[in-house]
């Protein structure tokens, strides 16, 4: 799903903006300047946020933004935001914001106040720093967003990439796995993520909405589930959803064998072990189930020529991927579509801001909106 873009800077331009290669020349193009502009692909995921350049910088960190609570601990960390792990450091002294939820910017419904849309744009700042384009350099980004995310929630993303990027597209996240792999046909990709579970079927062209499926039950789903079924089983166990996400991303599985995962809490304030190995495998399992309704789904409305190709490749990324026997499960369940084969990527971290830059170096210039 690309936006194409749709401002352009001079009015000279606007009248001739049905003909995009008449302006090709005006905007300020990636492939004018050759050589000389910063491309970067950005995975601004719900857990996780990663910048991929083009000068050859990989940077990945938890989406998270901290700000100094009070004067002392300004005084500890001094009085600018802290990003990623080190948020997650000190985030006892810090208002810690999760810009992102299901994949999009949060919108705390204050027009022209909003914490999150602030806090994200920062973020992707800091990643750009990161990236260390040159002093004047131009910068052109692809971002990845959900398959299905809003127009709206899409407008956020240029909103946020405004003032930082000098040109944008918003790209499907399955997508851009798809193009890092290149896996353009007869493939379907899930990028099991934080937020969101993405499906989308590859089939030669840019995927339209009835190729991909967004599911909102995605890692923090399993989070939320897991919290709740251990504190059902231990009411005295004490733990925070940071602690259960840390068990669920060391010891994730959906098998039905596996060795005993055993976690230790504290109870009372003293540490205590406890089994949780049917718990972690349940709630691992819950996310599974949508997922092989929406892969029936999207095999069912194909060309019936091509179901075969499709059930034949299916490819998982993202985080949640690495859940321990997942190919397996889902291939086992696709056994009742008529049988299917299952791989995962073998680099679930970058496999997204990859190929956003493999999109970014290659889109021609009538796909990029161009921010001012
Ligand atoms: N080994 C693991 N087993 C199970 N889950 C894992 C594992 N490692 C990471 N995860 C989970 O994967 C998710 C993060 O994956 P990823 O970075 O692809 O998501 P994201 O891009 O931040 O989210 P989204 O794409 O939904 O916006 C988190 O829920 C994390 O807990
Ligand atoms: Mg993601």
């Amino acid at each position: 799903m690309v936006i194409k873009h749709e401002k352009i800077r001079s009015t000279k331009q606007a009248g001739k903006k049905n003909r995009p290669n008449s302006s090709v020349s005006k905007i300020p193009s990636p492939f004018a300047p050759k050589g000389k502009a910063l491309f970067v692909g950005i995975d601004l995921g719900t857990s996780r946020a990663s910048i991929a350049a083009s000068n050859g910088v990989r940077e990945v960190m938890p989406t998270y933004v901290g700000y100094p609570k009070d004067n002392i601990s300004e005084e500890l960390l001094g009085n600018k935001p802290l990003f990623g792990d080190a948020a997650l450091k000190h985030r006892l002294s810090l208002e810690l914001v999760r810009p992102l939820a299901h994949g999009v910017i949060q919108n705390n419904g204050k027009s022209g106040n909003n914490k999150y849309l602030t806090a994200a744009k920062q973020l992707v700042r800091y990643l750009l720093q990161k990236a260390r384009p040159k002093p004047g350099q131009p910068v052109y980004g692809v971002i990845g967003a959900p398959a299905r995310a809003s127009i709206a929630s899409k407008r956020i993303l240029i909103d946020a990439a405004s003032g930082i990027l000098d040109a944008v597209m918003i790209v499907s996240e399955p997508f851009t796995v798809a193009y890092e792999l290149g896996v353009l046909d007869q493939a379907l990709v899930i990028d099991i993520g934080a937020g969101t579970v993405d499906l989308c079927r590859l089939h030669g062209t840019l995927p339209q909405n009835q190729d991909q499926i967004t599911l909102d039950q995605a890692g923090d789903y399993v989070d939320d589930a897991l919290s709740k079924i251990i504190r059902k089983k231990y009411p005295k166990a004490q733990f925070s959803i940071n602690m259960v996400r840390k068990l669920k991303e060391r010891h994730g599985f959906v098998s039905e064998n596996s060795d005993r995962v055993k976690a230790k809490f504290p109870v009372d304030g003293r540490p205590r072990e406890f089994d949780v190995t049917d718990e972690l495998r349940k709630a691992c399992k819950s996310i599974v189930p949508g997922m092989v309704s929406s892969i029936a789904k999207l095999i069912a409305t194909y060309d019936p020529e091509f179901q075969q190709a499709l059930r034949s490749n299916v490819i998982l990324a993202g985080g949640g991927s690495q859940m321990v026997g997942l190919p397996e499960l889902i291939e086992d369940a696709m056994d009742e579509l008529g049988g299917g084969q299952v791989s995962r990527v073998d680099e679930p971290l970058f496999a997204g801001s990859n190929g956003a830059l493999k999109m970014a170096r290659r889109m021609p210039v009538h796909f990029w909106k161009v921010l001012t």
